[in-house]
C-alpha cells in the first residue's frame, strides 16, 4: 500500500485516484504525519503530494528528513520534488515566472516513474503548476527529463528509489500521467495490483465502525445516487445504529418519492422515516420566483424538518452526508500548514446547528467510483446508474412561481423526456436530460382552436463531472417524439424548445 503525504494541493484526491485505478490501496495523511506512525503503517512507497507553498516561506510545511532514510520509495510531485531536493541538499530557486499551463518534457533516461517511455529523448506532454523550481541537483540524483522552463523536470536517484517530478502527473492535462504513477506504484514499489472496490467496502466499514462507535446515526435520503449509497454503507457498517430519514418535498420527479421508499425498504430491509412535507414546501414557495430565494426557502425548511425529526429520536450522535470529493474541492480552503474543508452540501449548516459530528464515507471518492462502490454493494442499476438530480429539485426547473398545477405540468412533460430517452438508449450517455417549465405563454392551434399556452424547454447535456458541460446532439427523431408526445399528451404545453447552450456560459439548470 501506498502513503501520500499532502501539503495541500488541490489535487491530492485525483493523486490517490490514479493510484486506486492502478488497483493499488492508499491512504492520505497530512504532511506533519511522524516518522514512528509511518513506520508502522508500514507503505510499500510514498508519495509527496504538490502544494501551494515555497521551501523557503517561513512557515513552509516540512517533513523529518529521517523519511529519505527508511528505504522506502519517494516520489515527490511539484512542491513534493522541491522539498525532497531542497532537505537532501540541492539547491531550490524561486522561478521568474510562474510556470503554468501545458509544457513539453524531454525525457532523458527512461527510469522509475519513467520507465514506460522506453526510447530516451521522446517528447512528452505534462501538466505544470509551480513557483519554485530546482537550480541544482542533490547527490546521487540525475535528471530524467527536462523542459525549455525547467531543466530538472524530473529527476531521480534510482539506487535510493527517490524520484520527483515538478509537473503534475495526476491531471488529464498530462496524458501519459496515470501510466507513469502505475509505473511507480507498481514497477518501483512492487505493489501488486490487484486492489479492487471490494476491498474498499471493508475499509470504509472498519473505518465507519472505528468512528461511530455505540453510537446512533442519522441519514438524509434525497433520492440520489450519493445519499443512498452512503447510506447503504453506512447501514452495512452498523446496521439498525443508522436511522434514515426521506424528506418528501414534492419537488421529485414521477415517481421517484416511491421509488426511494422501495428500494430502501423491499430490497435492502433498510426501516425508512418517510416525511410528507409536500404542502409545507409549497406554502414555503407560493410566490415565490427568484431563483435564489427559491433555493433558501428550500434549505431553510429542510433544516427546519430534519431538525423536528431528530428531535424525536434519542441520542444521535452523527449525520450521514454523501459527500464527494468534487463537493470537498469546491469549499476546500487550505490555509498553512493545518487544511482547514469545510464541506457545504444539501444539507450545509445542519451538523454545527444540531451538534453533530459527520460522517462522511465517500468524501475521497468521485461520481463514477461511487457508483462503482454502490454495484458492490449489490444496489440496483436504476439507483447507482442515476443521472445527478439538483437538492432544490423541480422548483428550480419551474421557472417563475411554483405551485402544484404547474408542478404537475412539469412533471408529466418530464417523465414523457424520461421515456424517450431511455427508450432511444440515451440514458447512460446523458449527464443529465431533463425538461423545463418556463414561464412564457405563445399562441397556438389545436383543432380548430387558438391556444395560449406555456413551453416546455429540454435540456439535455454531457458532461464529465458538471462543471463543464456541452448540450446533447440527441438525433431529431428523438425530439421530434418528445415534441409531440408532450405537446398531445400535456394539458397546457403547446410548445417545446430544445435549449442548445453549453456550460459556460450557461449553466446546466435554468435557475
Ligand atoms: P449548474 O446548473 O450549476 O449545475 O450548471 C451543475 C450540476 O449541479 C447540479 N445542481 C445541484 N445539485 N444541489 C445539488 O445537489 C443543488 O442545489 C444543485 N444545483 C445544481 C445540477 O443538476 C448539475 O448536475
Amino acid at each position: 500500500r501506498i502513503l501520500i503525504l499532502d501539503f495541500g494541493s488541490q489535487f491530492t484526491q485525483l493523486i490517490a485516484r490514479r493510484v486506486r485505478e492502478a488497483r493499488v490501496y492508499c491512504e492520505i495523511h497530512p504532511y506533519d504525519m511522524s516518522l514512528a506512525a509511518i513506520r508502522a503503517w508500514d507503505p510499500r512507497g510514498i508519495i509527496l503530494s504538490g502544494g501551494p507553498s515555497s521551501v523557503y516561506d517561513a512557515d513552509a510545511p516540512t517533513v523529518d528528513p529521517g523519511l529519505f532514510a527508511l528505504g522506502l520509495p519517494i516520489l515527490g510531485i511539484c512542491y513534493g520534488l522541491g522539498l525532497m531536493a531542497h532537505l537532501l541538499g540541492g539547491r531550490v530557486g524561486k522561478a521568474e515566472r510562474r510556470e503554468y499551463g501545458r509544457a513539453q518534457v524531454q525525457i532523458r533516461e527512461a527510469i522509475g516513474p519513467l520507465l514506460p517511455f522506453g526510447a530516451d529523448g521522446a517528447a512528452e506532454e505534462v501538466w505544470m503548476s509551480h513557483g519554485d523550481r530546482i537550480e541544482s541537483m542533490p547527490d546521487g540524483f540525475r535528471v530524467l527529463a527536462s523542459s525549455a522552463n525547467s531543466p530538472w523536470a524530473a529527476i531521480g536517484d534510482p539506487v535510493r528509489d527517490l524520484y520527483g517530478v515538478q509537473f503534475h502527473l495526476e491531471v488529464a492535462h498530462t496524458p501519459r500521467g496515470a501510466e507513469m504513477l502505475t509505473a511507480f506504484v507498481r514497477g518501483v514499489c512492487g505493489c501488486t495490483g490487484d486492489w479492487t472496490m471490494h476491498s474498499y467496502v471493508d475499509t470504509a466499514v472498519a473505518a465507519i465502525r472505528a468512528q461511530v462507535g455505540k453510537g446512533r446515526v442519522i441519514a438524509a435520503l434525497s433520492g440520489g445516487v450519493d445519499s443512498a449509497v452512503a447510506a447503504v454503507l453506512i447501514y452495512r457498517a452498523i446496521g439498525d445504529q443508522l436511522i434514515c430519514i426521506f424528506v418528501d418535498n414534492g419537488l421529485l420527479r414521477f415517481g421517484e418519492a416511491e421509488k426511494v421508499a422501495t428500494v430502501f425498504r423491499n430490497y435492502f430491509q433498510i426501516p425508512l422515516r418517510v416525511v410528507d412535507a409536500r404542502q409545507r414546501f409549497l406554502d414555503a414557495l407560493a410566490g415565490v420566483t427568484d431563483p435564489e430565494k427559491k433555493r433558501k426557502a428550500i434549505g431553510n425548511l429542510f433544516i427546519e424538518i430534519f431538525e423536528e425529526e431528530s428531535k424525536r429520536l434519542e441520542g444521535v450522535d452523527f449525520l450521514a452526508q454523501g459527500t464527494l470529493y468534487p463537493d470537498v474541492i469546491e469549499s476546500i480552503s487550505f490555509k498553512g500548514p493545518s487544511a482547514t474543508i469545510k464541506s457545504h452540501h444539501n444539507v450545509g449548516g445542519l451538523p454545527e446547528r444540531m451538534h453533530l459530528e459527520l460522517v462522511e464515507p465517500l468524501r475521497e471518492l468521485f461520481k463514477d467510483e461511487v457508483r462503482e462502490l454502490g454495484r458492490e454493494l449489490g444496489m440496483p442499476e436504476e439507483v447507482v446508474g442515476r443521472q445527478p438530480f439538483p437538492g432544490p429539485g423541480l422548483a428550480i426547473r419551474c421557472l417563475g412561481a411554483v405551485d402544484e398545477q404547474r408542478l404537475e405540468v412539469l412533471r408529466r412533460a418530464d417523465r414523457i423526456v424520461m421515456e424517450e430517452i431511455r427508450e432511444a438508449g440515451l440514458y447512460d450517455r446523458l449527464w443529465q436530460a431533463f425538461a423545463v417549465l418556463l414561464p412564457v405563454r405563445s399562441v397556438g392551434v389545436m383543432g380548430d382552436a387558438r391556444t395560449y399556452e406555456e413551453a416546455i424547454a429540454l435540456r439535455a447535456v454531457e458532461s464529465a463531472d458538471g462543471m463543464t458541460a456541452d448540450w446533447a446532439h440527441i438525433p431529431y427523431e428523438v425530439l421530434g417524439r418528445i415534441s409531440t408526445r408532450i405537446i398531445n399528451e400535456v394539458a397546457g404545453i403547446n410548445r417545446v424548445v430544445y435549449d442548445i447552450s453549453s456550460k459556460p456560459p450557461a449553466t446546466i439548470e435554468w435557475e
